[in-house]
C-alpha cells in the first residue's frame, strides 16, 4: 500500500470549532448535506455526541493531514445497510489550503478500501449534484460508475437541479490491499 499524506480518524470534540465553521460554509453545504440551515454549536454537539457514542449505521472520519497534524476535511458512510451490504459515502474537505491537491481522491481511496475490506460492503453510492464537476471526476478517478440521474431532486436557489447516482462494487476493485 501507498504512503499517503493525509490518514483517516475519529473526530473528537477538539475538532468542534472547525467542524462547526465548515458546517456553515454554503461552498460545502450546498454540495455536501444539502440542507439550506444554520448549525449553531449546541447543535453541533448534539451530532458530536450521536457520532462519537454510536457510529453505525453512519460513520464518520476525520481527513487529517499528517504532517501538519490538521484535520483538513470529513468523509462519512451514511445508511450502513448490512443486509445489503451497501452505503452512501461522501466527502468535503473544509481546509480551503488543501484543496486540488489529490488529498480527496486519496481519502476517498481509504474509504473505500475500508468500506469493503473492514465492513465488507459490497457497493457503496453518492448521490452528486450533476452541476458538482469535481466532485463528478473525484469519484469517477476512483471507479464509480454513473448509474442513474434523480431528475430536479435538489431545490437551490429557486431552481430544482438533477443529482447523479455513481456507485461503485467490490468485485470492480482488483488490488486492494
Ligand atoms: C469534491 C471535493 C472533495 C474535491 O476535493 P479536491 O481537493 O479538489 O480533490 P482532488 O484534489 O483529490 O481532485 C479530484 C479530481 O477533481 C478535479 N477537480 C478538482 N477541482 C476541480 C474543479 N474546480 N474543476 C474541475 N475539476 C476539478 C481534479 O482535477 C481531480 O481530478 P484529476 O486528478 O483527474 O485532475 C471538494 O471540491 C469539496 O470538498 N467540495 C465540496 C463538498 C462536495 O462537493 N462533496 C462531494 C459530494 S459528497
Amino acid at each position: 500500500m501507498d504512503i499517503k499524506e493525509i490518514c483517516l480518524r475519529a473526530l473528537t470534540y477538539q475538532d468542534i470549532d472547525k467542524t462547526l465553521q465548515w458546517h456553515n460554509d454554503t461552498n460545502i453545504v450546498d454540495f455536501y448535506s444539502g440542507h439550506p440551515f444554520p448549525v449553531n454549536l449546541e447543535m453541533e454537539r448534539k451530532w458530536y455526541e450521536k457520532i462519537l457514542t454510536s457510529d453505525f449505521p453512519t460513520s464518520v472520519f476525520g481527513i487529517e493531514h499528517v504532517k501538519d497534524q490538521k484535520l483538513i476535511g470529513i468523509t462519512v458512510l451514511r445508511d450502513i445497510n448490512m443486509i445489503n451490504r451497501n452505503a452512501e459515502c461522501g466527502i468535503y474537505i473544509g481546509d480551503k489550503a488543501y484543496l486540488g491537491r489529490g488529498l480527496a481522491t486519496d481519502a476517498l481511496e481509504l474509504i473505500v478500501r475500508f468500506s469493503f475490506m473492514k465492513l465488507g460492503l459490497n457497493r457503496i453510492f453518492a448521490i452528486i449534484r450533476a452541476d458538482n464537476i469535481s466532485s463528478i471526476k473525484l469519484f469517477e478517478k476512483i471507479g464509480f460508475e454513473r448509474e442513474g440521474i434523480l431528475r430536479e431532486h435538489v431545490f437551490k436557489d429557486g431552481t430544482f437541479i438533477d443529482q447523479i447516482i455513481f456507485g461503485l462494487l467490490r468485485k470492480q476493485i482488483d488490488e486492494i490491499s
